[in-house]
């Protein structure tokens, strides 16, 4: 069965175009059926267009409060009836019965190396604290804000001279590899939430999850394969 993926976006989209991307040139059993974002004006919108995908934006303007917000996002997100929901640069702290009703089915890609740097500012963060390597990270998402069971890392060494725009741009285009990988896996049926824990294969993730540099071509594909 197809699984109906759905992806939330605020900004530029660039991770969304890696996903349509990436669905378009390699088969797998998996469609976005529809692109949301709280800005109408976010360039991500335009892709999903250009792709054939429903695209509208729910501006958060327009609700009272972040509960009102969530319940009508909630409402529009469950007509296209998702399997998976992607959060793709959606810059919104999302509410406990949000998170609630997506658990296990919702995934969010952040720019650092979790735990490290929650929230905002993350590549300058790093080069503050002189970090030698930085990157980002797929997890699922829970009530803790930038918490819940991590997936997968991509690594980016943080170089002389970097600034915040620099190492952003060599986080981002790991990015592009990151996220369709750990997507496939969903769509796989590979990857699944038991019991508050990652799992791949029925193997659970390490806490620290698993990381990309180290997976081999074939090891993306199948990490756990003897
Ligand atoms: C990405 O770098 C993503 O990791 C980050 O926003 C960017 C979106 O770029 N997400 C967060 O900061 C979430 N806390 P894009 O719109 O070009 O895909």
């Amino acid at each position: 069965m197809t699984c109906r993926i759905l992806v939330l976006i605020s900004g530029s989209g660039t991770n969304l175009q890696a996903l349509i991307d990436d669905l378009g040139s390699n088969p797998v059993d998996g469609e976005i059926v529809a692109v949301l974002s709280n800005r109408a004006d976010a360039q991500g919108l335009e892709r999903a267009r250009r792709a054939g995908i429903p695209a509208l934006a729910v501006d958060n303007r327009d609700y009272a409060d972040r509960e009102t917000y969530d319940q009508a996002l909630i409402a529009e997100i469950d007509r296209f009836e998702p399997d998976l929901v992607l959060l793709a640069g959606f810059m919104r702290i999302l509410t406990e019965k949000f998170v609630t009703h997506y658990r296990g089915f919702l995934l969010n890609i952040h720019p650092s190396l979790l735990p490290k740097y929650k929230g905002l500012h993350t590549h300058q963060r790093a080069i503050d604290a002189g970090d030698t390597e930085h990157g980002s990270t797929v997890h699922f998402v829970t009530q803790e804000l930038d918490g819940g069971p991590l997936v997968l890392q991509a690594v980016v060494p943080v170089l002389n001279g970097d600034t915040p725009v620099t190492l952003a741009s060599r986080v981002q285009r790991q990015e592009h590899d990151l996220y369709p990988v750990v997507m496939r896996w969903f769509i796989q049926g590979r990857l699944r939430l038991v019991e508050g824990r990652a799992c791949l294969d029925g193997h659970p993730i390490p806490p620290a999850g698993l990381v990309m540099n180290e997976l081999n071509n074939d090891m993306r594909e199948h990490p756990y394969a003897s």
